[in-house]
């Protein structure tokens, strides 16, 4: 069932290319527009919408905190993201006209659940973005959108990853459509970009051998930390995670641009960082400070591992090691960048002689509270 893979988490990682065409498929009519017809959902309640939440857990909540930056962006509505935990015990302001969205791979995760519930019961409109077909989530939800992944067997989560990012931009794009955004042309783009995006996450799967002996190199280190800013930021978290929960090394994601705030007091001799970097051409100067954020740590000790776009040649000077990844848009990136996050996770447990689809003390699916 590995399909000649060492693990299950491999072989789905291998599988993200195929689980983002599958999530794009069929989901545009002839003229290119955008059509989500399994949504099940009235139109008009989609364009009255003044408030999205986007609630989930581990993995899925930082899907919905990328997207969060690039619904915001096309549709002008304000995206919170709450763990779902949270969201029900803190007496949420919601209404008719807020729209949650539920993400989750199983549909079955009980924390998720409650809050559809509680969402619900206070008047909201729930839409799930689900990978597991008649699960419990979408059959509570007003609407489902669901990602092509497959089955997902490894605890950790890698290809339901990418294509909850990928139905949440569809979602995004689809509201902006539907309520006349003013960039038709950003939308076209957004979806073409979209279709390329397979062919650049293999370019990354197949420079794995250099994460691979990086990673093997570092069996017996003990604290790793994650940097990324922007739609970086949760890729860095989803880095940390999965560092921590398959290797059960101790891993922490940040902000970049909080460093100075306190975290770089952690920063000592051979401390080994990650750092997501954004793109040179994208907006602002974000990239820029990223890379004095690099300088900052190198200059006290850190050991850089980055991850950079192809041509980004500013890193270099302070980079012990760099992974490249394609040049695509901003917004598009982390469907690139956590790739080597994954695999890095995945071939350290490896190297520890750890079992990479089952960690302890986890399931696949938190069915209890
Ligand atoms: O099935 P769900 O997407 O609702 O699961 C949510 C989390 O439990 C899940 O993403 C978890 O954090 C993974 N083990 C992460 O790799």
């Amino acid at each position: 069932e590995k399909g000649g893979f060492r693990s299950f988490m491999d072989k789905e990682i291998h599988d993200q290319p195929q689980a983002i065409t599958d999530t794009l498929l069929g989901r545009t009519d002839l003229q290119g527009r955008l059509q989500l017809d399994d949504l099940r959902i009235d139109e008009s309640v989609l364009r009255a919408v003044d408030k999205i939440i986007v609630i989930a857990c581990g993995t899925a909540a930082y899907a919905g905190h990328v997207a969060k930056y690039a619904i915001e962006h096309w549709c002008r509505i304000p995206v919170e993201v709450e763990l779902a935990h949270e969201f029900r015990y803190r007496d949420p302001i919601v209404n008719e006209k807020t729209l949650v969205v539920a993400v989750s791979q199983s549909g079955e995760t009980m924390d998720t659940l409650m809050a559809v519930r509680h969402a619900r019961e206070q008047g909201a409109k729930v839409l799930s973005i689900v990978n597991t077909h008649g699960s419990t989530i979408p059959r509570e939800s007003d609407a489902v959108l669901y990602t092509h992944a497959g089955p997902e067997v490894a605890v950790a989560s890698t290809k339901a990853f990418l294509s909850q990012i990928t139905a949440a931009y569809l979602l995004g794009l689809y509201l902006a459509q539907l309520r006349g955004n003013k960039f038709p042309d950003e939308i076209r783009e957004v979806l073409s970009d979209l279709r390329e995006m397979p062919a650049k996450i293999q370019e990354v799967i197949d420079r794995a051998d250099h994460v691979r002996q990086v990673a093997e190199s570092m069996a017996d280190t003990t604290s790793v930390l994650f940097l990324g800013r922007h739609v970086g930021y949760p890729v860095a978290m989803e880095g940390a995670l999965k560092l921590k929960e398959l290797a059960y090394i101790h891993a922490e994601g940040f902000a970049a641009g909080e460093l100075k705030h306190g975290p770089i007091a952690l920063i000592e001799e051979g401390q080994p960082v990650f750092v997501v970097v954004p793109s040179p051409r994208g907006r602002d100067s974000l990239h820029s400070k990223v890379v004095s954020n690099i300088q900052e740590i190198r200059a006290r000790g850190a050991r850089t591992l980055v991850i950079a776009e192809d041509g980004d040649d500013a890193v270099v000077p302070y980079a012990d090691e760099i992974f490249r990844i394609p040049v695509s848009s901003t917004l598009l990136t982390p469907l690139l960048a956590v790739v080597p996050l994954q695999i890095f996770a995945c071939e350290l447990a490896t190297a520890k002689g750890l079992d990479v689809d089952q960690p302890r003390n986890l399931a696949k699916s938190v069915t209890v509270e």
